[in-house]
């Protein structure tokens, strides 16, 4: 039926008609400066434009929508996308965050609740999931994803896609948009939008995952990297966007580029403008977001048989077809409902849920002398740049986030301790210490920061005023919003120096102080591991923020994040990942330094906390492996298990980890590998079995002719609470 209705559409539109619908502008909304509006309608009516990205609020968007519908020719509707990445007005924790969550069914409900929230303001069509991989904390998207791990981030990115797009049936049903496809997470040096250089094997079997994962669970659409991949920039590399995508991995949905990903390949040196757009088509990307290549020369190409009319006719199918599925032939204004957005977005329920999902994305780093939970009474010293700040608890890509509306630390301590204790404040610091800098960091999206006039040691002392009244002391410091997210690389990865300083002279007072860390991407916390005895990473939370932060610190939620990237000593060991190659000469466990060995002179090879790490407020016991069998036939399967015990005071939740290591392969194999995990909530004193099945699949990988396959030998399995810490047992297989 489908098919039907658009062969008989195509038959009736033009060549240039058909290319409109590949051309996707930015309204100017959102992105300032690249498009505009007046323009743009002229653009629609004449049937230039396929969908339109940044265009917000449900009356706006129908006005668009009337413009396709009732002014063009050809009565087409347009997609509407937005970067709805961790929420829409109910802002979730940063991606990276909810990674830490390793529950699926709540990485699928915060997809769903922002498909609900942005399908009612208008939006059809979200930028997301981002699922590249990453283990590089320099480059500043590593907010944006879901770590290093390919295991993990593919169960993650097939959660999301569910989430969005359910049976895309529904008026709250959209379409994802899997990106960057591929390897944008590899950028040289950690310098956003920098070259990308690997093997295939390691594309295969360590990158490429989480695309393909998104892939197979039905993803509408799939945005190209803005990177070069094996010397091609990934929008005209045909081996990316239809070998691999479509013909290998059964792809049927539409490519759209990055913004300006196009017409960026001439300064890749590809080509002119009518070079490089009809190499995007020809290598299978759909849909030109902003650049206008596609608009203006592939009339010309198909003249000159740069192009064929089956490429355009292939792209225009495929975008019609997103329409077609989304039911906007049958309702062009079908996710345009004024009732429902104002009951729907922004809701009680929504926000329960996102302050829910904000506590099981902390991860506690360090607890010593058990700290935290902290009592709810006596006085609280709560200090720090981040303690009563509306415009960054929400991190990058907030694009729909009330920035007035975020709960701050200070508003959420208020609200769970109502009288039962006293707070007292103070800013302590600016971000950075030098504002020419921090005006640089802080960025467009955080319009409401106000940087303090005071100097450095001035709002110390007031900060040790408070200090000396308090019983405990809760400093909120980090990074702001948008020290992370697009074009936000660095190349230190410290608590900046001037909320250091703060730090320390805290320390020094001797009272107990709680490091409540707000990041987008893993820093270099060696002081203050050393320093400071408690330490709760809550990324940036979101809309409910300072309730989420009160929850864990008063210990009515029991914190139970675990790690999805790897948080090394220094900037120098990046990249610093728990699935690395053993080399020819491996440092022995437990070593710091043997010459001859791979090491460094000046720091251990070991990270300052592991991928997986995550501490509890109870304890837990994990007793020996136990296996079903020591072989393991093809086709068949055998079971690993654990007794996992609550050895603690309280009731907590624990991620128990599989890995497993291929000890001898005809290509060498990472030292442990991420094979499955489950998250398990057990009462004081409880304990129980937990198991988990192992099959020749998972023990599959691509080797060096990238076919998929399980080569008979010798694993080791390991369980434990995180990949450092674990119990092992060995298997075989035949
Ligand atoms: O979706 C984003 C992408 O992640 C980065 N460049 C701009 C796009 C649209 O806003």
């Amino acid at each position: 039926k489908m098919n039907t209705f658009i062969s008989n559409l195509m038959a009736k539109m033009t060549v240039d008609e058909k290319i409109g619908q590949l051309n996707l502008p930015s309204s100017g909304d959102i992105t300032t400066g690249q498009a505009n509006s007046s323009d743009i309608s002229k653009k629609i009516k004449a049937g230039q434009v396929g969908g339109l990205f940044n265009i917000k609020g449900v009356d706006k968007i129908k006005a668009v929508q009337k413009i396709a519908v009732e002014n063009s020719r050809m009565k087409i509707p347009l997609l509407f996308g937005m970067d709805v990445i961790h929420g829409y007005n109910t802002v979730f924790p940063i991606p990276l965050g909810v990674s830490c969550i390793w529950d699926m069914a709540t990485v699928q409900k915060s997809a769903r609740i922002a498909a609900i929230e942005a399908s009612a303001s208008g939006i059809n069509w979200t930028f997301s999931p981002m699922v590249d991989i990453s283990r590089d904390p320099r480059w500043g998207r590593i907010s944006e994803g879901s770590g290093e791990d390919p295991y993990l981030g593919s169960q993650i990115a097939a959660a999301m896609v569910k989430g969005y797009q359910g049976k895309l049936q529904a008026n709250n049903e959209i379409l994802a948009c899997v990106k960057h496809y591929a390897l944008y997470g590899a950028a040289e040096a950690g310098r956003d939008y920098n070259t990308t250089d690997m093997s295939k094997v390691r594309m295969y079997n360590e990158y490429f995952p989480p695309y393909k994962a998104a892939v197979d669970a039905g993803a509408a659409s799939i945005m190209a990297s803005f990177n070069e991949v094996d010397g091609i920039p990934a929008t005209g590399s045909k081996w990316l966007m239809t070998d691999v995508l479509r013909n290998q991995w059964g792809f049927k949905g539409f490519v759209v580029t990055d913004y300006t990903g196009i017409p960026e390949m001439i300064a890749h040196g590809m080509g002119d403008l009518q070079t490089v757009s009809a190499l995007a088509l020809n290598a299978g990307v759909d849909m030109d977001m902003v650049g206008e290549g596609f608009l203006g020369t592939l009339k010309k190409s198909l003249a000159e048989k740069k192009v064929g009319i089956a490429q355009i006719d292939r792209a225009c199918r495929l975008v019609l077809q997103a329409k077609y599925k989304l039911g906007l032939f049958t309702d062009p204004y079908k996710f345009c409902n004024t009732e429902r957005a104002a009951k729907e977005v922004f809701s009680p329920a929504n926000r329960q849920v996102a302050r829910e999902v904000a506590t099981e994305s902390f991860v506690l780093l360090k607890n010593n002398d058990n700290v935290l939970p902290l009592k709810k009474s006596g006085t609280i010293g709560l200090i720090g740049p981040l303690a009563d700040n509306t415009a960054n608890m929400y991190g990058t890509w907030s694009v729909a986030a009330l920035f007035d509306k975020s709960v701050t630390v200070l508003q959420g301590l208020k609200n769970v301790l109502g009288d039962k204790a006293k707070i007292l404040t103070a800013r302590g610091a600016n971000f950075l210490a030098d504002s020419a800098m921090e005006q640089r960091y802080v960025n467009i999206h955080n319009p409401t920061y106000k940087r303090d006039s005071r100097t450095e040691a001035e709002m110390i002392k007031e900060a040790l005023e408070v200090a000396k009244k308090s019983d405990v002391i809760v400093a909120t410091v980090g990074e702001g919003s948008e020290f992370t997210g697009e074009s936000s690389s660095v190349t230190d990865i410290q608590i900046p120096e001037t909320q250091k300083n703060l730090l320390k002279a805290l320390a020094k007072t001797g009272k107990p102080v709680v490091l409540v860390l707000f990041t987008g991407r893993p820093l270099a916390l060696n002081w203050e591991q050393q320093n400071i005895p408690a330490i709760l990473n809550v990324w940036f939370p979101g809309s409910e923020a300072g309730n989420a932060i009160a929850d864990v610190l008063f210990g009515d939620v029991n914190p139970s994040g675990k790690l999805s990237a790897t948080f090394p000593q220094n900037v120098g060991q990046v990249p610093l990942y728990y699935a690395h190659k053993n080399t020819g000469r491996p440092l022995a466990e437990g070593k710091w330094f043997e010459k001859f060995r791979s090491n460094y002179l000046d720091v251990s090879n070991d990270p300052l906390y592991p991928f997986g790490f995550g501490l509890s407020y109870t304890s837990f016991n994990y007793s020996d492996v136990k296996l079903s069998a020591n072989t393991l036939s093809k086709g068949k399967s055998i079971t690993a298990s654990v007794t996992l015990s609550n050895t603690g005071k309280y009731e907590g939740k624990e991620v128990v980890q599989l890995y497993i290591q291929d000890l001898v392969g005809s290509i060498t194999r990472p030292v442990k590998e991420l094979k499955g995990f489950q998250k398990i909530n057990l009462k004081a004193g409880e304990s129980k079995t937990v198991t988990f099945t192992i099959s020749e699949n998972d023990l599959k990988f691509y080797n060096s002719d990238l076919k998929f396959v399980a080569e008979p030998g010798d694993f080791k399995v390991f369980i434990g609470t995180n990949s450092h810490d674990v119990k092992e047992a060995s298997f075989t297989l035949k």
